[in-house]
Parts: C-alpha cells; sequence; structure tokens
C-alpha cells in the first residue's frame, strides 16, 4: 500500500469509497436516509474536483495498486500552523491494517509549518475515536456544526501536537 496524491481520475473510485465508507460508519448513527442526503451533497463530482485545486491542501489516497483503501483530505489554517483533517476514510473491508495511521501521518508530513493536527470526530463513532486516542490526540473542544458551518451536526474537536524531527 502506498500513499500518493489524488489526480481527476480517482475521484469516482474516492467517490464510491466515501459512499461505502460513510454508510457503514453513520447508518446507525444519523439513519440511512440522512446518510444518503450527506453524501449527494458532500461528495459531488463537483465538490471532490474543487479539493484538487484548493489551496493549502493536501487529498491523499492509499493505493496498493488495483485499489484504493483510503482518502484523506486536509486543509492548513491559523496561517498554516494548524492541519485541519476534514475527512480520514478507509473502506470497511481495509480497516485495522495500518491504512489510517499511514494516510495520517504522511499528511502531517505535508504541512511543515504546522504545529499540530485538529480534527472533528462524532462522538458516538467510537471505533474513530478509540483510533485517534491511539494516535495520540486529545480532546480539546466540541463543534455545533461539523463538516461545515451549517451542518448542525455536533461533534468533538481532537488535536495532537506534530512533533518534527530535528
Ligand atoms: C478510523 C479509521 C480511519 C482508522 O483507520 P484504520 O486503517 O482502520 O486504523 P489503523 O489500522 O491504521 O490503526 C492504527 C492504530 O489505531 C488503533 N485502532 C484502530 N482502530 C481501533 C479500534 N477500533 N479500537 C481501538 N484502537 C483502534 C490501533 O491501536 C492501531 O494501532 P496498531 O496498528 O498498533 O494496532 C478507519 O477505521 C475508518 O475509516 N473508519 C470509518 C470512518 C471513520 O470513522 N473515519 C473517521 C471520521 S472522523
Amino acid at each position: 500500500m502506498f500513499v500518493r496524491t489524488v489526480s481527476k481520475r480517482d475521484l469516482k473510485a474516492v467517490q464510491a469509497l466515501l459512499a461505502e465508507t460513510w454508510h457503514a460508519t453513520y447508518d446507525a448513527i444519523y439513519g440511512e436516509a440522512r446518510v444518503g442526503e450527506i453524501i449527494v451533497e458532500w461528495h459531488s463530482m463537483a465538490a471532490l474536483e474543487e479539493r484538487l485545486e484548493a489551496p493549502l491542501s493536501e487529498f491523499l489516497v492509499a493505493d496498493d495498486g488495483t485499489a484504493i483503501g483510503g482518502v484523506a483530505y486536509a486543509t492548513a489554517i491559523d496561517e498554516g500552523k494548524t492541519v485541519m483533517l476534514h475527512q480520514l476514510y478507509v473502506r470497511p473491508d481495509s480497516q485495522g491494517r495500518g491504512i489510517g495511521g499511514l494516510l495520517l501521518d504522511e499528511i502531517e508530513g505535508c504541512f511543515p509549518d504546522a504545529d499540530k493536527v485538529r480534527l472533528e470526530v462524532e462522538e458516538a463513532n467510537t471505533k474513530a475515536v478509540a483510533f485517534y486516542l491511539a494516535e495520540g490526540f486529545a480532546k480539546v473542544g466540541r463543534t455545533a456544526s461539523c463538516g461545515r458551518p451549517d451542518s448542525g451536526i455536533p461533534a468533538d474537536i481532537y488535536e495532537r501536537p506534530i512533533m518534527w524531527a530535528d
């Protein structure tokens, strides 16, 4: 499995991975219909294409040469000091094999001016919370609107410091 930047030809596979993983992760929390609506709105081809051009951003996939196993998207905020990890999704049948940790470390390394990584995670998504705690994150706050300013989906905010080797 190697990590590389997303290109336009990957977007259909990325869209399918996000749809499969979102339903597997969130149907039990938000309901299948609401998850279906969010997928259509947030992961349209136009929305994914925008990420390819977004400034101060990184859009990565984990690829085993035949299929994409995971995807991560992050932007730099706070004048480059904070990496905002917007999405980290590993296909259900590929979870627990180190892909999430690999993508997390790779995306962090793409922002050499940053001193911390921040993300928002649904409190009821206990598997993801366990993963982030194991990866050295700690809860620092809460948001009323995860993902976008008008989502109305509450979530916890987690951060971990970036330790750059000298
Ligand atoms: C959360 C997620 C990104 C983690 O990726 P992953 O590839 O499954 O995780 P990894 O195999 O890289 O795990 C790294 C470490 O996290 C820990 N970990 C992972 N899943 C865990 C779990 N369910 N419970 C406890 N610890 C866990 C392990 O300690 C593991 O370390 P190890 O390799 O030494 O055992 C992935 O499971 C996923 O996509 N889940 C569904 C979507 C989601 O919730 N995304 C996050 C939204 S905010």
